[in-house]
């Protein structure tokens, strides 16, 4: 009697439940729909008291300079402005706007990349964690702290799926893997529009892909690859919401991207059914006539309009040529209405009309603050892969009574960001010298340069060798600084510029044990390194608060957890490099010619997609899946126990591949499908539990056809790419 009566109560309640959550969804989409309709009405009010010149305003982002555009402001040709970090310049800009005759506000833009007052690790570092809230939180405080500054809207995430670290702005993104990238594309686009800006997701599309790795450069994607692996960040990212997109500088099959309705209209619009606006990258609507598609700016900036593009970043093309263009009808009216819809559609979203400007005094109060350096502490730790730990010689044991410290970087005290177009200051990292110094209470901790940061130059060198000998260990920070690393800084090797290779082959000569701090932004390649030195710590630029998180992993109160999300290649010769590639009908097995091998190296990276060592060690048991039959729209659960099997506490990401070993088409080795981070205490157990959505197995053709193919999918759950147990599903059809 009670538990029926419970039961109907349960019922009843969950009925009311079910009833108030959809009643409130409709409630809220109703909402939503008379805010929207509220929106379009107020654009159509301004587009038609605009004139062509203020409409083609609204198309144009101006850049930061000198003198503030204050003249152009104020006769409505400026739609946004970039660069600007002073608030109080911001303030001048936005009163120059409400100065103009239809008072529409510019929308401030900055490449709020992984920081501008607080940093976090470089964009690879955060990914590296594969810990998706904390990234999350990690755009969030980056919004945050713009937002107090008075920005509107950042040039991030950068979402370009990159498999070749020849190209220097691998830093920017999640490496190589599709759908790794898409979760961290969403978990950011939400980060930094939670915080109030609108998110620019870019470089719509493949431009992580360049020919030799050479920026700017072509990519040809054959469509399978583009739908499969570099178009999922962006859907990703659209589905969390990204306001705007940003177009790719470089030609996509022969397109450039800017100018390619294929990709900004029937792709983006209408296929995926964005609404936000399309900004072009840094002049590349200009520089369509360089691409030989356009034989003068007025061409350029014809076809990037009528291919989709709605707001010229600083090039000025639109707003040179597009109201002649207007008026002789080689563009239609509606075309350019359209654009500047989608632009202030945004800047009402935005809420940009009614925003009071920001109190400069309120400004640095917001900046830095403990919350925010907590977060990119949390952050950095879980960014810093250990490569290697040969004899356990980290963490640094009591047995050590000396410590050498080599190499300019140690003694920074500012920590790399790679994109600094507004000059911004920073400061606050500690030193990793002061770090070590802090923790290594009971040994002698000596410095010297070895290397200036830039490495190119020997400097105390001496010095260095000779400390190196008198200390029972070596700890050198070096790699990639001042030009080395981002936009623009291609290179055709990977070893450790300038002299340092000399320098560390120099130490490992002392005979003392090396533990390298890496310092790069991208993977290198470190075979010599991997063979000499004791241990490689990979912390890419780890931030405001990487040098300190950097010392708690050295000395063993912190231990690392992050895991490569690309792979680290043997050789330069054997990029573009990428663990989820097809199955060859000639298989390396016994490494003999006429097999898919190269005679002068292994074809494995020297470390995979994947890996990264610990403190502690986890053990894998008990594989169950909660279905081995599964229909297309099912979910399965895919459930393993987790053991932590050393004696400290560790984080461990728990990995899910999956392999269709026999469809229409070949199909990757191993693709990741699924992973959990979970802390496990010493000796705990944890059953880990992963949904692997069926929907998700499938591929897609080269028309762009999207289809799960029945049959068997082989699935594999650990610690590592090498992942070894194994699962069967049987996915009907
Ligand atoms: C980069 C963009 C960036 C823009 C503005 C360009 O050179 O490609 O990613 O947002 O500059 O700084």
């Amino acid at each position: 009697m009670f538990t029926m009566k419970t039961r109907r109560l349960r019922a009843a309640l969950s009925a009311l439940i079910l009833c108030a959550a959809s009643c409130l969804a409709a409630g809220f989409a109703a909402a939503q729909m008379r805010d929207d309709r509220a929106i379009e009405r107020r654009i159509d009010a301004l587009l038609a008291r605009m004139t062509v010149e203020e409409k083609v305003g609204q198309l144009n982002l101006v850049g930061r300079q000198d003198e503030l555009p204050l003249a152009l402001l104020r006769a409505g040709k400026v739609g946004g402005a970039m660069n600007y970090i002073d608030p109080r310049e911001i303030a001048a800009v936005r009163k120059a706007a409400r100065e103009s005759r239809l008072k529409i506000p510019p929308i401030m833009g900055l490449d709020a990349v992984h920081g501008i007052a607080t940093y976090f690790p470089l964009p690879l570092g955060q990914a590296a964690s594969w810990n998706l809230p904390l990234i999350e939180e990690a755009s969030n405080w980056v919004g945050r702290e713009a937002a107090a500054m008075g920005i509107d809207w950042t040039f991030a995430p950068m979402v370009d799926v990159t498999r070749d670290p020849r190209w220097g702005r691998t830093l920017e993104g999640a490496g190589e893997d599709p759908f790794l990238g898409a979760r961290i594309a969403e978990a950011r686009v939400r980060g930094y529009q939670t915080a109030g800006l609108a998110a620019s997701v870019k470089h719509f599309v493949g431009y992580g892909a360049p020919e030799g790795g050479r920026d700017y450069n072509s990519a040809w994607i054959p469509t399978e690859q583009l739908f499969d692996i570099y178009l999922p960040p962006f859907e990703a990212a659209l589905k969390a919401g990204s306001m705007t997109v940003m177009a790719a500088f470089h030609a996509l099959n022969g397109m450039p991207a800017t100018g390619s309705r294929a990709l900004l209209t029937d792709l983006l619009r209408k296929r995926y059914g964005f609404r936000g606006f399309v900004v072009s990258d840094f002049d590349s609507i200009g520089e369509l006539t360089l691409h030989g598609i356009a034989k003068d700016r007025a061409e350029a900036a014809r076809k990037a309009l009528l291919a989709g593009v709605d707001m010229d970043m600083f090039g000025g093309a639109y707003m040179e040529t597009l109201p002649g263009e207007v008026r002789a009808g080689r563009i239609p009216t509606r075309v350019l209405d359209e654009a500047v819809r989608r632009i202030l559609r945004v800047k009402l979203k935005l809420g940009l009309f009614e925003k009071p400007d920001v109190d400069p005094k309120k400004t640095e109060a917001a900046l830095r603050t403990p919350a925010a350096r907590d977060a990119a502490r949390r952050m950095a730790r879980e960014s810093i892969i250990l490569l290697k730990n040969a004899g356990d010689i980290l963490p640094v044991g009591a047995g050590v009574k000396s410590i050498a410290v080599i190499g300019a970087l140690a003694r920074h005290e500012e920590d790399r960001v790679w994109t600094d177009p507004a000059g911004i200051p920073r400061k606050e990292t500690q030193t990793l010298l002061a770090a070590i110094e802090e923790r290594a209470k009971g040994a002698v901790v000596r410095y010297a340069k070895g290397v200036d940061a830039c490495g190119v130059r020997y400097e105390e060198r001496e010095s260095a060798l000779e400390i190196a000998r008198q200390s029972d260990l070596v700890i050198a920070m070096l790699g990639e600084d001042c030009e080395w690393m981002g936009e623009g800084a291609s290179r055709t090797t990977l070893d450790l510029p300038g002299v340092q290779p000399d320098l560390l082959r120099d130490l490992v000569a002392t005979g003392k044990p090396v533990a390298l701090v890496l310092a790069t932004g991208r993977p290198l390649v470190l075979t010599w390194a991997n063979a000499h030195v004791a241990a490689i710590l990979q912390t890419f630029h780890a931030g405001t608060e990487g040098r300190t998180a950097i010392a708690e992993i050295l000395f063993g109160e912190v231990s690392p957890s992050a895991k490569t999300t690309m792979s680290f290649p043997r050789s330069v010769g054997q990029l573009p490099l990428s663990y989820d590639v097809l199955p060859t009908g000639r298989p390396q097995k016994i490494r003999q010619r006429y097999e898919s091998i190269y005679l002068d190296e292994a074809n494995e990276p020297l470390f995979p997609f994947g890996f990264g060592l610990s403190f502690t060690r986890f053990a894998y048991a008990n594989l169950s899946l909660s279905q081995s039959r599964a229909g297309r729209a099912d979910t399965v659960s895919v459930s393993v126990d987790v053991k932590n099997i050393g004696e400290r506490a560790g984080q461990e990401i728990v990995e899910l591949y999956v392999r269709q070993p026999v469809a229409s088409r070949s199909r990757p080795i191993r693709q990741l499908k699924g992973f959990a981070k979970v802390s496990l205490a010493p000796g705990e157990t944890r059953r880990v539990s992963i949904p692997l959505p069926a929907a998700s197995l499938g591929f897609h053709d080269e028309t762009g056809r999207y289809a799960v193919e029945p049959g068997r999918f082989d699935i594999y759950v650990g610690g590592s790419l090498a992942a070894d147990l194994t699962a069967a599903l049987e996915v009907s059809p």
